[in-house]
């Protein structure tokens, strides 16, 4: 049996097509003033990003999740600049209204200041992203943020779990559960809050720690394992796909079952080329012009005689 799907090509004219990013670090912060919620995914290629800013988010992250999710390494820490920035492209190629965010690599920006800013300006200028994101609140990082920001780079910050300090953080694990550790994730809060980030990513942290936080800060909070407390949230795509299952954390929510969609799709087209049901010579294949096929006949005989 056959599941023939024929997606509509896209009518846009290529006008229409140019790039016109409708949300940005102002309206973004107007979302949050007017208690609108931010709806945001992750992001890592092109076809994947018409797909998401079609249906109308306002942020796409270019998340270091790739180096699991597309690169199959299991955590973040292997990803480099030109991996990613080859993501970056790919999705700011597609979307057309999304802010889109790149994600710095682990060692992009926590060795060297300088590197730190040239790495981030080569996703803005090379990569075509309008924001970057940084791990942490230590002092080193609030540094390279005011400076990033001075120059006019937006940028997102991130706390809770932070996956480039696994290795630290000893797993997968929620943070701010103890009344220090909450008190160390508001204080850094504020201070990436000051060094000038517009919006703060809270991953795997309770919700009564990320509700005093997105009440207490102007920028909007993005959550993730954080409670609806937050202004706005994200998922990685893949997981609210249903198409990566080597990690299942509590906080995702599956809308479909990707995989097993896929999984039947091409079981359909394998049993369709061996039963010779696909392509159909009619409807998927080219035809040879009839009046020219006595000719083409004769021709191949005398061909083969040359061959023989
Ligand atoms: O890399 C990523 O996907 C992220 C999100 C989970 C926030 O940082």
């Amino acid at each position: 049996m056959s599941v023939h799907i024929q997606e509509g090509s896209d009518q846009r004219s290529p006008e229409q097509l140019v790039r016109r990013i409708t949300h940005s670090v102002a309206s973004l912060k107007r979302k949050k003033e007017k208690g609108e919620k931010i709806v945001t995914l992750t992001c890592y290629d092109y076809s994947t990003a018409r797909i998401l800013d079609d249906a109308g988010m306002d942020l796409l992250l270019v998340g270091d999740s790739l180096a699991m999710t597309v690169l199959g390494h299991p955590n973040t820490l292997s990803v480099t600049v030109d991996e990613m920035l080859h993501h970056v492209k790919a999705v700011a190629r597609g979307a057309k209204h999304a802010m889109v965010v790149a994600d710095m690599p682990f060692m992009s920006y926590q060795a060297d200041h300088a590197e730190a800013v040239k790495n981030a300006g080569r996703f803005i200028q090379e990569g075509g992203a309008q924001a970057v994101k940084l791990e942490g609140a230590s002092e080193r990082v609030v540094e390279v943020v005011r400076h990033l920001v001075e120059i006019g780079i937006p940028v997102v910050g991130h706390l809770g779990f932070t996956p480039q300090s696994l290795n630290t953080l000893g797993g997968f694990k929620v943070q701010g559960k103890t009344l220090e550790d909450a008190k160390k994730l508001i204080g850094g809060a504020l201070r990436l809050q000051e060094a000038g980030v517009f919006a703060l990513v809270l991953e795997m942290v309770p919700v009564e720690v990320a509700s005093l936080i997105t009440r207490r800060l102007r920028i909007p909070t993005i959550g993730i394992g954080a409670g609806n407390v937050c202004d706005g949230q994200i998922l990685v795509v893949d997981d609210l796909l249903g198409r990566y299952s080597e990690l299942s954390p509590r906080f995702v929510r599956k809308y479909m079952a990707s995989s097993r969609l896929i999984q039947e799709a091409v079981s359909a087209y394998a049993q369709d080329i061996k039963t010779g049901d696909f392509p159909n010579n009619q409807q998927e294949a080219f035809a040879f012009p009839d009046e020219l096929l006595p000719e083409l006949a004769a021709q191949f005989e005398n061909l083969l005689k040359q061959y023989e």
